[in-house]
């Protein structure tokens, strides 16, 4: 993609050409042809890296999640998919469900491109009123809203190859009709046109479409998902960063003493260049919405996640309880180096799901991100840590066996001005992931630069990430969960998030907790988690 300008994104460049050639037989193809069942072996999502509790597809390339939306049960997530190739090409939409957020279920190729392009980033709503007429027999359809991304166009440098379009489910999911009218809003004339967002807007009683047009979301509205007007726009003046994957959906703050409710516009939005510790990442704004126009100051400009890989990450529409606490996940990885790393039969995970909630503090709210409560599930054994001050490491592997290198800790401690607390991870070829606090920076911090295989891209480890301390409480908290290939630590109450990939030689199996001088440990526990694939 043109605006992709590093060296990885001019090998990213490459690498999309050239898959481009290689799959023109899925171009005009709106069958849907069938996975192969999975193979039930004991092989089964065992290689070298593969995520133990996190969703990848079973073989081939993935990007941003799409298209989540929960219905009769399911949690529903199409995923950017090659299915042709473990590099970005010809973008189908592939599918899978979950009833439990924790164990999935692979589903066939939904959308495959057609004479329009190439099916982008976009969502799913359920139409409940059927105003689109889609539906048949009373009952709802299942609507996918996408952007078509049409090759053609590009290679001769028009500005109008990417526009919106809609397809139809009635059976669940499970089999797709692109409507015949598509596109449903056509490209005026923007380069980058895309990655449409929907939701029925109760108040004004529309459906709302956002998505990102270059380095703004533009907004539009309509009675029936399928004329659209536009409303508005949003953006940060004079900022040429390029924007991806919007989402918007208010969440509620209740004040348990005072019983009062608050509510507040969260409008999220993926930056291509220069995240936090470099390259791209999710980032959200907070505000008001009337159903026509996002009201916010584009001066506050927040991360959702400090770490490296956590990019358009979206929300589920109709998830149950979402008032309060917005369920999410994100795409596990960097357009930096993600067609680079080093795994062999697919590439990219999804994040583990996330509720996003607000935090309140004396400056305003904050997003929070809680890891999904359904993972607790996963748990298999537990270890509590006494309270305790910390000056010598603690090897908790010696005490508790970690032989499967997945695990859950969570730690409460004193925050000081001199203290250091070191969660550091090992495995028996030397490989070292370190992630916790430093009290002299007051910032948190994740260290994969000496955690595995780092040969294959120079960002990718140059440095070690850090998150500033975002609220002031005495006590800290941390909760991590670190699969065969990543780590996900939540900070003070989520308010702080650091996702990051890494490639050890074998799982990390040992876990110490270290400090600089000394700290005093409130409480903690580790489990030991199980795998969601072991039992396919
Ligand atoms: C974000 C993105 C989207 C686009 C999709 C293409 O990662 O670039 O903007 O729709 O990926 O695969």
């Amino acid at each position: 993609m043109p605006y992709l300008n590093s060296f990885c994104y001019f090998l990213f460049f490459f690498l999309f050409f050239n898959s481009c050639s290689q799959s023109s037989e899925h171009q005009n193809n709106s069958e849907p042809t069938l996975v192969e069942p999975a193979p039930s072996s004991s092989n089964y999502y065992q290689e070298q890296h593969r995520p133990q509790f996190h969703f990848s597809p079973e073989a081939n390339w993935m990007n941003d999640p799409n298209g989540m939306v929960f219905y009769e049960g399911e949690y529903h997530l199409f995923y950017q998919y090659y299915p042709d190739s473990t590099v970005w090409g010809p973008m189908h939409w592939g599918h899978a469900v979950t009833k439990d957020l924790v164990h999935w279920e692979h589903l066939p190729i939904a959308l495959y491109p057609d004479s329009l392009g190439y099916i982008f980033s976009g969502s799913a709503v359920i139409d409940w009123n059927n105003t689109s007429g889609l539906g048949v027999n009373g009952q709802a359809p299942m609507i996918a809203i996408f952007t078509h991304h049409h090759m053609a166009g590009e290679k001769a440098k028009t500005n109008t190859f990417q526009y919106q379009s809609i397809a139809y489910s009635n059976d669940k999911g499970r089999s797709w009709t692109k409507y015949k009218g598509n596109p449903v809003v056509a490209n005026p004339g923007i380069k980058d046109f895309r990655d449409p967002k929907v939701f029925w807007h109760k108040d004004s009683q529309k459906w709302v479409m956002l998505f990102a047009a270059y380095d703004k979301v533009r907004i539009y509205n309509s009675p029936n998902l399928i004329d659209w007007t536009y409303t508005s726009s949003f953006g940060i003046p004079d900022d040429d960063r390029l924007w991806e994957c919007p989402d918007l959906f208010p969440l509620t703050y209740t004040d348990t003493q005072e019983g009062e409710k608050e509510t507040v516009w969260v409008l999220i939005t993926s930056i291509q260049q220069k995240g936090p510790n470099g390259g791209t990442a999710t980032s959200y704004f907070l505000g008001d919405f009337d159903g026509e126009k996002f009201i916010g100051d584009h001066n506050k400009q927040y991360w959702l996640d400090y770490g490296r890989d956590n990019y358009a990450l979206v929300s589920w529409s109709d998830a149950p309880n979402a008032e309060h606490s917005r369920l999410a996940i994100g795409w596990m990885s960097n357009w930096q180096y993600a067609q680079i790393v080093p795994t062999q039969k697919w590439r990219s995970a999804m994040t583990i799901p996330r509720r996003l909630n607000l935090h309140s503090t004396p400056e305003g709210f904050l997003v929070a991100s809680q890891p999904a409560h359904e993972l607790k599930e996963l748990r298999t054994s537990k270890y509590t840590i006494t309270p305790q001050t910390l000056k010598d490491p603690i090897d908790l592997s010696r005490s508790f066996s970690m032989s499967k290198g997945l695990y859950e800790l969570t730690l409460e401690f004193e925050s000081s001005e001199t203290g250091n607390l070191v969660i550091e991870m090992t495995n028996q070829s030397g490989d070292i992931y370190r992630t916790g606090f430093e009290a002299k920076t007051n910032s948190f911090f994740s260290d994969r630069t000496k955690a595995g295989n780092t040969s294959f891209s120079k960002p990718f480890a140059e440095s070690i990430h850090t998150a500033p301390r975002l609220i002031d409480e005495e006590s800290i908290k941390l909760h991590l969960f670190i699969d065969h290939a990543s780590a996900e630590l939540f900070a003070d109450d989520g308010t702080v998030v650091m996702t990051d990939i890494f490639f050890p030689t074998s799982p990390f199996t040992n876990i110490r907790l270290t400090t600089n001088e000394s700290v005093k440990i409130k409480s903690g526990t580790l489990y030991e988690l199980e795998s969601i694939w072991q039992n396919h």
